[in-house]
């Protein structure tokens, strides 16, 4: 296998905790332990799991929980993972094989793209319309998908832009998956991570060649305790379990119970919300700020997650500018060139607001300079 650097994440490895200002983030700034348990009876509890394995699929109780999330699941439809990231790892890793076709939307998080890469799968995108407030190119789609195709995969809410597809969309992605029998994977991990409408709908139900990734670590701002899940038929989940005894066997046992009390009725709906209020807060922020600098700035508003993917309107390469706004003024945002896109920046609005605010400044502070050279 030929493994190509997942750019993004390798920068994020790199810098994320070395600059003053990291904007490279996708999520809001997480929740903490105690936030999450409290410190009285709780805390105890917790305090006296016994740190053996977990069970390897994840708990009962954490995949009856995961489940309750989708109509007509249950328990033995769910495999847990260490992060959404190991799901799509496994996804593609059952579903494709060297030579086969996968149309894949783009802009995208690249890992789905980098992994079947990997693997010697051709790659066949269908884009995002910037012109049409980011709507996919439905034309695109038809051509892209033949007899060939393996599988069709889609991140919605969508990573770098931040939005959803319509019902109508859905529809016409997974009709053009029954034609010509392909797997259909929908990563939903930015799904309750909308910041004034209502929750994005699933594919789960849809189409029965459905796997769904999703995971604790966007809308619900626990990244550190590694949660994700896949939902998917049955037996196809019951093999995918088999796949992760390669990988990492099983989930972190304190993870297993942090993400119970993070799924539990009353916990979900507030840590959502708790997501939710800081994207309402801090998006005026960030518009104002591209509003103040529309002579070199502009963005289709984000419907979902603390990401603006902004262009821009400068002689200077994406990766140049990353580069120099790192090594210059100690912020971290995301280059367009780690999504195939130049003259884009995708920032992430989701830390605190003086944060966000200082990040911002210093950007501003960088194009003016740019722009006086
Ligand atoms: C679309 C998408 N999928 C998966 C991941 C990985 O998420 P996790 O932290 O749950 O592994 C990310 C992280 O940025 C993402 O944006």
């Amino acid at each position: 296998m030929r493994v190509e650097p997942f750019e993004m994440e390798r920068l994020q490895s790199e810098w994320e905790n070395r600059v003053e200002i990291n904007l490279s983030e996708s999520s809001v700034h997480p929740v903490t332990v105690q936030e999450l348990i409290g410190d009285g009876e709780s805390l105890a509890e917790f305090a006296a799991t016994k740190l053996g394995y977990n069970q390897t699929n994840g708990s009962a109780e954490l995949r009856r929980l995961i489940s309750s999330l989708y109509t007509g699941a249950g328990p033995d439809n769910v495999l847990v993972t260490n992060g959404t990231a190991e799901a799509n790892y496994l996804a593609v890793w059952k579903l494709l094989e060297g030579g086969d076709e996968m149309v894949l939307m783009l802009p995208n998080y690249m890992q789905i793209w980098g992994a079947s890469r990997g693997f010697g799968v051709k790659v066949i995108p269908f884009r995002l319309q910037e012109c049409k407030n980011w709507a996919p190119d439905l034309e695109e789609l038809r051509r892209a998908v033949t007899p060939k195709t393996k599988l069709i995969a889609v991140c919605n809410p969508n990573n770098p832009t931040g939005a959803v597809l319509s019902a109508e969309e859905m529809r016409e992605i997974v009709e053009a998956a029954r034609r010509v029998g392909a797997w259909l994977l929908a990563d939903e991990v930015y799904q309750g991570a909308e910041r004034n409408g209502a929750t994005t709908s699933s594919f789960w139900g849809l189409y029965d060649k459905t796997l769904i990734t999703n995971g604790l670590s966007k809308a619900y701002g626990v990244p550190g305790i590694r949660i994700g899940w896949m939902v998917g038929p049955k037996d196809v989940i019951a093999s995918l379990w088999s796949y992760h005894d390669y990988t990492t066997i099983a989930i972190g046992t304190l993870s297993d119970a942090l993400a119970r009390v993070v799924l539990a009725p009353g916990n979900r709906e507030r840590i959502l919300e708790r997501t939710r209020s800081i994207l309402r807060r801090n998006y005026p922020l960030i518009e104002q700020w591209v509003r103040a600098h529309s002579d070199t700035f502009s963005m289709v508003p984000p419907v979902a997650g603390a990401i603006a993917y902004l262009k821009y309107a400068l002689e200077i390469n994406s990766s140049e500018l990353v580069r120099r706004l790192r090594d210059e003024k100690s912020v971290l945002v995301v280059p367009g060139d780690h999504f195939g896109m130049d003259r884009y920046l995708r920032v992430n609005f989701g830390p605190p607001a003086e944060c966000l605010q200082a990040g911002l400044e210093r950007l501003g502070e960088l194009v003016r300079q740019i722009r006086s050279s």
